[in-house]
């Protein structure tokens, strides 16, 4: 087991990693001395596999439990979930002191805390991540959204958890596409941000690949460290976060355009890394990063292919991101461990990595 602190000022929390958490839930949060209720936010699927297991870990500390099952994947982040969540929690009165436990995916936790940013004004929560994608980026750092039918993420809050357990157990039962997908944020933390961990995943990833519960649990653990560092210093998505952001922005892109290809979140972004390895070289920065880029996510499994949109339209998605304003911004590599944010990436030079890793004009 491992701890890492989330050293935010003011709501520092820990985040708990390693195999056969769930059961010993109480011993890994703070206690609640004013809560009566824990609400258990989940999907069906995740709620058949846990939720007896965690009801009985919060009865034993003293709580009572109540079930509140939201939809699957990304429909959880919908107005109407956060509306029926809204007043089912009314109608079972429940009061400021009480928590919400988000046990599922990002979706379920991205939903239920924004729920708990906003029931009256705010009740605790604690983070139950059960995918690779939320155990090391999802669940840490307190932002909550749901989606509007413009866009995704649209309305949220900055507003982090009390706790968050992350046990590795739980990853078996992921589906193994899933599971890449999460692979793809480990490289961006790997290959931005810790070149230790980067040296780990080179030396072997079988046992990664193979989710064995020992190299799980540290690898999480230094996603979590790296993200935890971060966010402390940036909580608001200022400055120094937008690095979490590595082949996100192409990735994004890629994402919205999925009518080329259908890609996961994962798969868009380990393209997105490609790319800003791409990109870095023709700069003259990171010599080499390309080609370790694609080695590394080939040995995890993610061998970016499938057909890369026209040109034009990937430039036409770039200038709508949210995150767009007065040019896009890139986060590229100066080498690995080394990240910068470069705003005055011209159009061509976009267009020239794009045509040359195959896109057409
Ligand atoms: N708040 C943030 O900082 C942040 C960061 C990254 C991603 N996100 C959000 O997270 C969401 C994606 O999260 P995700 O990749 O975890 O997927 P997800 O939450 O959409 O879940 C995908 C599927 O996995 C199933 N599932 C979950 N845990 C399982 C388990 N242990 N075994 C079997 N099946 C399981 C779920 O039932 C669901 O059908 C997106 O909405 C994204 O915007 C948020
Ligand atoms: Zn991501």
């Amino acid at each position: 087991m491992v701890r890492v602190t989330v050293p935010v000022p003011g709501r520092s929390y820990d985040v708990t990693i390693g195999a056969g958490l769930l059961p010993t839930l109480g011993d890994h949060v703070p206690s609640l001395p004013g809560a009566t209720t824990a609400f258990v936010v989940s999907d069906r699927t995740v709620a058949d596999l846990h939720h007896r297991t965690i009801a009985g870990a919060i009865e034993g500390r003293g709580l009572g439990t109540v079930l509140l099952l939201v939809p699957e994947g990304e429909e959880a982040k919908s107005l109407q979930a956060y509306g029926s969540l809204l007043r089912q929690l009314a109608g079972r009165e429940a009061h400021r002191d009480d928590v919400i436990f988000a046990l599922g995916g990002g979706a379920v936790g991205d939903l239920a805390g924004f729920v708990a940013s906003t029931y009256m004004r705010g009740i605790p929560f604690i983070q139950i991540p059960t995918t690779l994608t939320s155990q090391v980026d999802a669940a840490i750092g307190g932002k909550t959204a749901v989606n509007l039918p413009e866009g995704k993420n649209l309305v949220g809050t900055f507003s982090q958890p009390i706790a968050v357990v992350a046990d590795v157990d739980v990853l078996a039962t992921v589906n193994e596409r899933d599971f890449r997908s999460g692979l793809a944020e480990v490289a961006k933390y790997a290959l931005a941000l810790d070149e230790d961990l980067l040296a780990t995943l080179e030396r072997d990833p079988g046992p990664i690949v193979r989710r064995t519960a020992t190299v799980l649990e540290d690898v999480i653990a230094r996603c979590v460290a790296a993200k935890a560092g971060i966010v402390a210093e940036d909580e608001r998505d200022a400055s120094t976060r937008l690095v979490l952001n590595y082949g996100h922005t192409l990735g994004h892109a890629l994402e919205r355009l999925d009518a080329f290809g259908g890609r996961t979140h994962g798969e868009a972004v380990a393209l997105g890394m490609v790319f800003a390895a791409a990109l870095a070289e023709a700069r003259g920065l990171a010599s080499g990063l390309r080609a370790r880029t694609e080695r590394l996510l080939a040995s995890l499994g993610l061998v970016p292919d499938g057909e890369l949109p026209p040109v034009d339209e990937v430039l036409r998605c770039l200038r709508l991101d949210k995150k767009y304003r007065d040019g896009v911004r890139w986060i590229l590599l100066e080498d690995v461990g080394r990240p910068i944010v470069v705003d005055d990436v011209s159009d061509t030079e976009v267009a020239a990595v794009l045509l040359e890793m195959g896109a057409s004009a």
